[in-house]
């Protein structure tokens, strides 16, 4: 052992001095590549580590730790540009559960000297947004600069790139001051960024040479503001939220007296910078929490990325009173959720079937906790994108759950890969039932060529039948069809219907209270509608719109069946492939006998007089409801709207025509106004169906 103390250095250096590589390493992909290979967590975990040994081994800190810079690195090729007010980094409250907050309070109470007894201090609750700092500057009420943090000291002039971004006012209003330097999050929507990844992935697909897919939206805004070339960066779209300042005109001088932070905010929002709408005020701890907790439970359905909440206190003379450690505010802190891309190993990648016999590679994973839950599968898409990614069996992969889509890999440690896995390939045949797999030209999907022969379709096709806003079979789901399917009573839909008590209480797990269940639930499908028979079908390409524009258009389900592609392409919104798909699905002979003996099982629906001839006096006019409406239910009146040819939008932009508002109208009202959107009641509504009043059925 003490042979070991001079042959070896000892632990902690060495540990030390690995991890310095490692963060510089990972430091110079995230800032100047923007190209990460890690997830921030990681980085932020190795961060850590180096941190402590640091702490506890003083004498082991060097001057070109990463631990003692602030942020990144200014890349050739911008002009630097050095801050007149440093841009601060701010501590960060790791703990990621609500009361995490408390601490701070905590902080802040005893570094003002405040005894329990004292009155609860005030403090500002923000959003932390997942994007890059930027500070702006107005000389005059004119943007001049544009420039990102670096770190701290000196950033990048950014402001060709900057000026693109239409949230960021060019021109400020008269009572602006001569100076103001504007600091705020430059990011990137979470849909934008899906569209920018689906457009580069059209490019790789077609063949152009240097270019990729983003990591996530913070890498996409931060690729989009340091992009030398403008014209590409004016094709990112990108967006601003304001939450501080750097240099302002003081208050002797002409400038504005700001007492609080929050005033402050509200100013920057009449001179027309976008402040976060979450943006409120808390009083003492319990707010703080209270805070934390509402944000976390909506974090999903927020269109951009946060990665946390920030907490201010909100009087300035407060916070000049609590000042700085080294560079970070005593006043302010940064508490966290829990991370939306972590590290974990591929077990297996397994191919599941869709309904329409779509093949997907799924990644088998060993459980991690990301984005608030335990994810044990990730979606590799399609072929193309599982090589492209090239995921291997026990790789170590990043995956990443943020908003409610599907888990996903983002990318493969390719350095951790250990002996020579094989590359994935899709199966030439359907693994569940051994049918060809084929990929059509053009299309990126493997399809299983085995239709309703195949159990997984089949059981797809069966709960796409029996779901609420098709035929609605009440209590027929995942399992019991699993068990239908694989048990061969059930082979096709008309098998349904013909299974009776007996045979359903037969089953196993199967109580008699269940069976009876079912036969009710059965009975009461029978008697539904065309639109929702059609879409119950699967028929691909026919949703719910499609399939109520078909019955409007037709009538009767037999004129759809005889119907020529022609005939079919007349319906509103039925383009040449849908009308194809649709002449296809009623040519199989095995799918017109589905549906006959659908018929001669009971299900029936009231069949109507074709609607070609019936006026359609809104064609082309787009409504959104809102409120209460003192006669007709929602349903009624978009029914109503629709029948008379008019699209029904959920939410009101530009392009809506009028918006129907009853009463305890919200939001959408508002914006309607705002947009300058035409405004009605139901009566004008009514008024407006009624083909006489318009005097169109001349
Ligand atoms: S305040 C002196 N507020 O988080 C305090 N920062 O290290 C300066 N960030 O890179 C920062 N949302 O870009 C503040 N509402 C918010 C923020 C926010 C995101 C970012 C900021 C900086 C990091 C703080």
């Amino acid at each position: 052992m003490t042979d070991d103390l001079f042959a070896e250095p000892p632990a902690p250096a060495a540990r030390a001095a690995e991890l310095r590589t490692q963060l510089h390493h990972h430091a110079h992909r995230y800032y100047t590549l923007d190209d990460p290979e890690i997830p921030d967590a990681e980085y932020d975990r190795l961060f850590r580590e180096l941190q402590a040994i640091e702490t506890a081994h003083p004498e082991l800190l060097t001057p070109d730790s990463p631990t003692q810079r602030v942020g990144g690195r200014v890349l050739d090729g911008f002009t630097p540009v050095r801050h007149r007010v440093p841009m601060l980094s701010i501590n960060t409250e790791t703990d990621t559960e609500p009361s995490g907050a408390r601490n701070f309070d905590t902080r802040v109470r005893r570094a003002l000297g405040l005894a329990e007894a004292d009155a609860p201090v005030e403090y500002v609750a923000e959003l932390k947004f997942d994007g890059l700092a930027m500070s702006l500057r107005y000389e005059d009420g004119v943007l001049v600069q544009a420039a990102t943090r670096g770190d701290g000291e000196v950033g990048e002039d950014v402001t060709t790139n900057v000026r693109t971004i239409q949230q960021v006012p060019l021109r400020l209003p008269a009572d602006a001051p001569p100076v103001l330097e504007v600091r705020g999050e430059v990011y990137m929507r979470r849909d934008q960024f899906e569209a920018l990844n689906d457009k580069q992935r059209a490019k790789i697909a077609a063949g152009a040479k240097g270019e990729k897919t983003f990591v996530n939206p913070r890498n996409a805004a931060a690729g989009a503001v340091r992009q030398l070339d403008s014209g590409i960066a004016a094709q990112r779209p990108l967006s601003f939220f304001a939450y501080g300042l750097g240099e302002i005109t003081p208050p002797g001088e002409g400038g504005p007296d700001f007492a609080t932070h929050f005033e402050m905010l509200m100013q920057l929002k009449a001179w027309g910078f976008p402040v976060a709408a979450q943006t409120a005020l808390a009083t003492g701890a319990d707010e703080l929490v209270a805070f934390h907790q509402r944000i976390g439970a909506s974090r999903d359905q927020l269109p951009y990325d946060i990665d946390g909440v920030v907490y201010k206190v909100n009087a300035l003379a407060l916070q000049k009173q609590l000042g700085f450690v080294t560079r970070e505010p005593r006043w302010a802190v940064a508490h966290k959720y829990p991370a939306q891309e972590q590290l974990t190993t591929v077990l297996a990648i397994d191919v599941q079937v869709g309904r329409t016999g779509k093949l997907t590679p799924v990644a088998k994973l060993a459980p991690v906790f990301v984005g608030g839950v335990t994810v044990t599968n990730a979606t590799l898409h399609n072929e193309d994108e599982a090589r492209r990614k090239d995921v291997r069996v026990g790789d170590t992969v990043i995956v990443r759950r943020a908003g409610d889509v599907i888990p996903e890999v983002v990318s493969v440690l390719v350095e951790k890969r250990s002996g020579e896995p094989e590359a994935f390939t899709m199966p030439r045949t359907c693994p569940v039932c051994g049918s060809a797999a084929v990929r059509e030209e053009g299309e990126v999907d493997f399809r299983c060529s085995g239709g309703l022969f195949c159990g997984a379709q089949r059981k797809q096709a069966i709960l796409h039948f029996a779901q609420r806003r098709a035929v609605e079979i009440e209590g027929l789901g995942d399992k019991l069809v699993e068990q239908l399917v694989d048990a061969g009573v059930v082979k096709t839909l008309p098998d349904l219907y013909r299974l009776g008590f007996t045979a359903l209480a037969g089953l196993e797990r199967m109580a008699e209270k269940s069976a009876q269940n079912i036969v009710d639930a059965l009975e009461k499908s029978k008697r539904t509608t065309l639109p929702r028979f059609l879409f119950g079908l699967g028929i691909r390409h026919v949703g719910e719109a499609t399939a109520k524009e078909l019955a409007r258009h037709f009538g009767q389900l037999d004129a759809i069946m005889d119907a020529s592609v022609e005939a079919l392409s007349e319906v509103n919104d039925v383009g040449p492939v849908v009308a194809q798909s649709i002449h296809t699905f009623f040519e199989q002979p095995h799918n017109r006998e589905v549906v006959e003996q659908l018929r001669a099982c009971g299900l029936s629906w009231e069949e109507g007089e074709p609607a070609a001839r019936a006026p359609q006096p809104l064609v082309g006019k787009t409504f959104v409801l809102t409120g209460t409406f003192p006669t007709l239910s929602r349903d009624q009146a978009k029914d109503l709207l629709e029948a008379a040819g008019a699209k029904v939008a959920g939410s009101v932009s530009k392009k809506t025509d009028y918006v129907v508002a009853g009463a305890e109208a919200g939001s959408k009202l508002e914006k309607a106004q705002a947009l300058g959107v035409a405004v009605i009641d139901e009566a004008g509504m009514l008024a407006m169906l009624a083909p006489d009043a318009q005097g169109l059925n001349l």
